[in-house]
């Protein structure tokens, strides 16, 4: 494919991101990359390997040394560990407690860069994450930021069933060195609180369109 497009979405925890992102790959036909997961790959990696997750030398030297390789199924980017998709070990507590300190580590990003990068040989791509627009491909032309409020990201998660500190977990995600959440040069921001996921499509198809030149 030719030129392929990148559609970057960023934003905040429980910010509707995966949902939204999901939503518009599909209804667009574009490939759909979580680059969260990829982090939460390495965790999983790292914790059941018996990798210190606190030491950003063994966790960069385990990152440089394991056997992955990139698939597309159904439209979804899976990142395989020796030929293994851990979908559902990605997703425990204990993932989730590890993943922020391997996600701070710059030779992990470098290593998330290049491999997310490498996905454009997949198609046209929706991706999301926190650092899309600002430092994986800051070229693109459509880049979202997504929000929320507090309170309204907070009943998200507690119906996933998840009690977490969001407030921390966004000053944490903002205030690391490498990487910072932050909103990308050029992104435009989406405060979904009172929007529907089709909503939030429709939005961003528009804006793709006001782009390329096709809006009324
Ligand atoms: O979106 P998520 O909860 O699956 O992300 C898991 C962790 O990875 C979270 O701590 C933020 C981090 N992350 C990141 O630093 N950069 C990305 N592009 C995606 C996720």
């Amino acid at each position: 494919m030719e030129n392929p497009k990148v559609i970057a979405i960023d934003g905040t925890s429980a910010s509707g991101k995966s949902t939204t992102s999901k939503a518009l790959a599909k209804r667009i036909e574009f490939v759909y990359v979580d680059t969260g997961a990829m982090y939460r790959t390495l965790a999983w990696f790292c914790v059941k390997s018996g990798v210190d997750i606190h030491d950003e030398k063994k966790v960069s030297a385990a990152c440089r040394k394991w056997k992955t390789r990139l698939t597309c199924v159904e439209n979804e980017v899976r990142l395989l560990v020796d030929g293994y998709f851990p979908e559902k070990e990605i997703r425990t507590e204990e993932t989730s407690a590890a993943v922020p300190h391997v996600a701070a580590a710059p030779k992990v990003r470098d290593w998330m860069k290049k491999t997310q990068r490498d996905c454009i040989r997949f198609g046209n791509l929706v991706m999301e994450g926190r650092d899309i627009g600002s430092n994986i491909f800051p070229e693109t032309d459509y880049k979202f930021y997504l929000d929320a409020t507090l309170s309204v990201r907070s009943q998200r998660r507690e119906a996933e069933g998840v009690n977490e500190n969001l407030a921390a977990r966004d000053e944490r995600d903002s205030q690391r060195k490498a990487a910072p959440l932050m909103i990308p040069l050029g992104a435009i921001p989406i405060d979904n609180s009172n929007m529907t996921v089709d909503e939030v499509c429709d939005f961003i198809i528009g804006e793709m369109n006001r782009v390329d030149g096709k809006a009324d």
